[in-house]
Parts: C-alpha cells; structure tokens; sequence
C-alpha cells in the first residue's frame, strides 16, 4: 500500500532524536497545564531564547499560545509516564503538589532540566505556532534523559566522565 506523504515525512522526521519535554502554563482558572512535547530547539545564547511548536488542532491551543509564562521540564529516562499523560488533553492538569513556581513560571517537579520562560515572539508556521522564550531561569540535574526516536521512547545516558 502507497504510504501518505504526510506519513512518509512523519516517518523520515521520526528518525531524528530528541529529547522529551512537558511544557506547563497557568490556565485562566489558575490550575495548571501540562503538554508533552518533542519539537524543543535552542536558538540564542545572548540573550538565551529557545522555541518549541505548537499545533494549531491541539485542544490545549489557547491555553499555550496565550501564555506569557511557562516552563519546559525535559524529562528524565524513568519519566515515560509523565510524557505519556500530557500528551493527553483529559489528563493534562498539574496537580499542584506536582508542580512549582520557579522563575515565574510553574514548572514540573520531575525532570533532569527545567527553564522558566517568558514569551519573546510567536510566528505562524504551517499548521503549528513557533513559540519562542526568553529563558528567565534554568536549573539541570545528572542522570540519563528520556528519548524520542521512531516513534518510540528510550533513553539516552552520558557515559563519558566530565
Ligand atoms: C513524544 C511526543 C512529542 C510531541 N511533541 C509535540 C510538539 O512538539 N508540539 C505539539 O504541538 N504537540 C506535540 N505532541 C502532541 C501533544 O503532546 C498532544 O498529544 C497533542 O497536542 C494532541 O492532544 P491535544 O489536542 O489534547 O493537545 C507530542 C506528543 C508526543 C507523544
């Protein structure tokens, strides 16, 4: 059978790896939300900003096009649960013993790197919205991260000594 070409081009972007974040925002009601997210790209040092993309079908669109703060938690390997629930709209609430403020922006608890974010630009790309950040605060921890390649999640270690 003829592959789609939007498949096919799915399927060849799959064979880049990344790492998995969730990117958190306060919501109107003052709960919080969480959306599991792979499409994290740093783009400045100075100053430090960073992007990620949000699909225009996406039913938590409005929550995070909107947002003026937010942060990304990048997950680590034992983390696949966290990355599988917010990829979900009926369970993306953070509960708050789940989530905290730091740099102004609620973040995870869990992960091996978090940054706290304040919306630089938005663009329109496509059928999703580039989102970039002004990185506020930033705080990483060791231990492996979890990975996303092919559509499947793993992990990835450092062996080397530092
Ligand atoms: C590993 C992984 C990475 C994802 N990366 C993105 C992303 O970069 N941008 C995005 O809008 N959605 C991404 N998604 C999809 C969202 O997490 C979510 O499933 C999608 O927005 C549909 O749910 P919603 O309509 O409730 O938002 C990713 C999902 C997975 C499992």
């Amino acid at each position: 059978m003829e592959v789609e070409p939007e498949q096919a081009f799915r399927r060849a972007m799959s064979a880049f790896a990344t790492g998995v974040t969730v990117v958190s925002a306060a919501r109107d009601d003052g709960r919080m939300s969480g959306i599991t997210v792979n499409s994290l790209t740093s783009v400045s040092l100075r100053p430090r900003l960073l992007l990620w993309c949000l699909g225009d079908q996406s039913e938590r669109y409005d929550i995070f096009a909107n947002a003026d703060a937010w942060g990304v938690t990048v997950l680590g390997a034992d983390e696949e649960a966290i990355a599988v629930r917010y990829s979900r709209a009926e369970r993306e609430s953070i509960e708050s013993g789940e989530a905290e403020m730091f740099g102004g922006a609620p973040l995870l608890r869990a992960g091996v790197a978090q940054f706290a974010c304040r919306t630089h630009d938005r663009r329109v790309a496509g059928d999703h919205l580039i989102i970039i950040g002004e990185v506020t605060d930033f705080r990483v921890k060791a231990g492996p991260a979890l990975s996303f390649f092919r559509g499947a999640y793993g992990s990835v270690d450092d062996t080397r000594s530092t």
